[in-house]
């Protein structure tokens, strides 16, 4: 009777949408409506609010298969979708590349050609390769798969993006006219070029701040104001996302040093003084412990938001899926 009450809201959320149901690929936050946007953040409430009532929306004898392929590390999204697909009754297949046939040069096609073979509906992928879902669904239109990106080199992460916007509205009513200011690795950062595209949608004033090195865009390219000094950047800001330092990335030492970056972009209690007095701080995880953010600032409940975005994070990723298996 439970699960039946619980789907009839879920029906009704998505009915209220009307979404395409043949939406085949969550790829990035430039992909998606406006209606998109608002029917995830609504699911994502609805769940937030009953999770400990919901399970299995999706009924397990249709064998509804989901598999995460994560080709490079991660705690905070595996570990959500996983939680995710558990509460919504989906069975999760996990595959671990270093132990699967990747080693043996399987393409990733022809990998999810395997497991589209065994029945797999959904595939949640994290690579190192930027575009690598753009290719997929370009070259093999007729893979019949649905995927979601799990953050692809450094070219998007949406579901990180709806998560810190679901996090930020549960601070305020609306970021339409917020001043929210990215700081840091902006060239590498796939969480701030989804974030961009998905907070210009809302209407939010979004600003950039960074060494020339890590943000050598012009306002014009990205739609954002552009800084590169952090206190300006911060005056007046009502939401503050730091983002970690990707020396991963780096093929060349972009900054003089980790001090030099401290010295001048590091966000801290004396820097946030600036911004508006109720601001608060995210970051996307994980942290450089007094690089990005001062330890202080991180544990500081009454502004860090960075742990309720790890939480938000299982409610807006069951609502992604959600919103791409349902009926189908
Ligand atoms: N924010 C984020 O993507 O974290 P993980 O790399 O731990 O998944």
């Amino acid at each position: 009777m439970l699960n039946r009450e619980i789907t009839q809201s879920v029906e009704s959320i998505l009915d209220k949408y009307k979404l395409d149901t043949t939406y085949k690929a969550l790829i990035d936050t430039n992909s998606l409506s406006l209606a998109q946007i608002n029917c995830i953040l609504d699911l994502a409430r609805f769940y937030k609010q009953n999770i400990n009532r919901i399970n299995n929306i999706f009924a397990k004898d249709t064998q509804n298969y989901a598999a995460t392929l994560f080709y490079e590390a991660s705690t905070r999204t595996k570990t959500s979708f996983a939680i995710a697909l558990h509460n919504l009754g989906l069975t999760p297949i996990d595959l671990n590349i270093s132990r699967s046939s990747t080693v043996k040069g399987e393409t990733i096609y022809d990998t999810l050609a395997t497991l589209c073979a065994m029945g797999i509906k959904l595939a949640i992928i994290r690579h190192t390769d930027s575009g690598i879902l753009n290719f997929i669904v370009d070259n093999y239109p007729d893979l019949p798969l649905k995927l979601i990106n799990a953050g692809d080199g450094t070219h998007a992460h949406p579901t990180q993006a709806l998560l810190d916007l679901f996090t930020m509205l549960e601070s305020t009513d609306n970021v339409k006219g917020k001043k929210i200011t990215i700081v840091g690795d902006i060239i590498h950062s796939r969480v701030a070029k989804s974030n961009l595209h998905l907070l210009n949608l809302m209407g939010a004033d979004v600003h950039l701040v960074g060494p020339e090195t890590l943000l050598p865009f012009k306002a014009s390219e990205v739609n954002a104001t552009i800084h590169h000094n952090l206190a300006k950047a911060i005056e007046n800001s009502d939401f503050v996302m730091g983002l970690r330092i990707q020396k991963e990335r780096q093929t060349q030492g972009l900054i003089p040093s980790i001090d030099d970056y401290i010295l001048r972009f590091q966000i801290n209690s004396d820097v946030l003084k600036k911004a508006n007095k109720n601001v608060k701080v995210l970051h996307p995880g994980p942290v450089n412990r007094n690089v990005e953010l001062t330890e202080e600032l991180i544990d500081n409940k009454d502004i860090s938001l960075i742990l309720k975005q790890v939480e938000n994070g299982i409610p807006i990723r069951m609502a992604c899926i959600t919103m791409l298996l349902f009926n189908q």
